[in-house]
């Protein structure tokens, strides 16, 4: 038989779509009891997009795919694998990623829905880069894809402010060795933090009732205090951890492009690892958290603001409700 050889994966293609509706921090202020000063100073956000009442995840995830396939200079046939991380998906089943295959008619490929919350997309990445390096998938979708606003209790001022909707896709394909591609990543998962951020109703365990609803439990609920700590130090350990361990330094990296939840959080990581503001992608201001569309969106905003070339040193991580976390390094390779 024949030695298996492990191929390298890279990002080969970027793509967002957000929705035209902004909501900003003085629209919220007619809605709860807050201020632009407030949510500013805590969070980074100025303003988030909502999507339209009856747009599901899928919409715009398959807007962003097709402006990831097109970067990628490939079609919709050529797609073998979809990976979908949502904690919003249009339905419980079938998958968001079955509902954007047919809207974008990949009709080749197969692929599922992911849930990793916040680092979802990471978690995403690493089976996309895993299924081309192993020579499973030749080109495969992941996209992040989220409709927040479909599940916030828009009378709580804790959670409300913090969420927008969007998507972000990336094309992940094999690529010449020597152009670098995804060099590594890390992931955790600690059941711990089920209790401090989650929806309680519409699963098994408590499904939907006119109680549920009553009680606004289809709704993120979140101790944000506590999710706050264990996000600072979840952040900015994996961080640093996937640097140093790579042997790379801080000044070695052209572009940190961390999960977007809250600029302070961002703020303690990029210390941790010693980058200077130059070298951070922020986002958070425009969109709010996007939970999983927050990295592969920001990917996409780098990318047009010219931020990207051949070979730059991309760091990613993340954090999330599970709590989950993560962080991937690579060398970029898309055009
Ligand atoms: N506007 C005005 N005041 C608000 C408010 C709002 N939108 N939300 C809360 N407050 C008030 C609180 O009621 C509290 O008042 P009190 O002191 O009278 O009780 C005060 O502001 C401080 O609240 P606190 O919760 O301590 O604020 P904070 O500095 O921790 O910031 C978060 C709150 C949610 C922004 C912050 O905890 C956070 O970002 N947490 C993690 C979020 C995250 O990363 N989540 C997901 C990972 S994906």
């Amino acid at each position: 038989m024949a030695p298996r050889t492990l191929l390298t994966a890279g990002i080969t293609g970027v793509g967002m779509s957000f929705p035209e509706k902004r909501l900003t921090n003085a629209d919220l202020e007619k809605i709860v009891d807050t201020n632009d000063e407030w949510i500013v100073e805590r969070t980074g956000i100025k303003e988030r997009r909502i999507a339209e009442k009856g747009v599901g995840s899928s919409f715009h995830g398959a807007k962003a795919a097709q402006a990831a396939m097109e970067h990628a200079g490939i079609k919709a046939e050529d797609v073998d694998l979809i990976i979908v991380p949502t904690v919003t998906p249009d339905m419980l089943f079938p998958a968001t990623a079955c509902l954007i295959q047919e809207i974008i008619g990949a009709k080749n490929a197969w692929g599922y829905d992911l849930e990793g919350a916040c680092s979802g997309f990471l978690f995403a990445l690493q089976n996309a880069r895993a299924q081309v390096e192993a020579g499973h998938a030749k080109k495969v979708l992941v996209i992040g894809t989220e409709v927040m606003s479909s599940i916030l209790d828009w009378t709580d001022r804790n959670s409300c402010i913090l969420f927008g909707d969007g998507a972000g896709a990336v094309v992940v394909e094999a690529v010449d060795e020597s152009r670098g591609g995804i060099i590594d990543a890390l992931n955790h998962i600690d059941g711990i933090g089920g209790k401090f951020l989650n929806m309680k109703a519409g699963g098994s365990l408590m499904p939907a009732s006119a109680e549920t609803v009553a009680q606004n439990l289809h709704t993120v609920y979140q101790a944000g205090r506590d999710v706050y700590k264990y996000a600072v130090k979840g952040m900015s350990g994996i961080t640093k951890e996937i640097v140093d361990k790579n042997n790379f330094t801080a000044q070695d990296v052209d572009l940190f492009v961390p999960h977007q939840a809250n600029i302070r959080i961002i703020e303690a990581a990029q210390r941790r690892v010693g980058l200077e503001d130059s070298q951070v992608a922020i986002t958070i201001d425009q969109f709010g958290n996007t939970t999983a569309a927050s990295i592969p969106s920001a990917l996409a905003v780098a990318h047009r603001d010219g931020r990207l070339k051949e070979g730059s040193l991309v760091v990613l991580c993340a954090f999330g409700a599970g709590f989950t976390w993560g962080s991937c390094i690579m060398r970029w390779t898309a055009p």
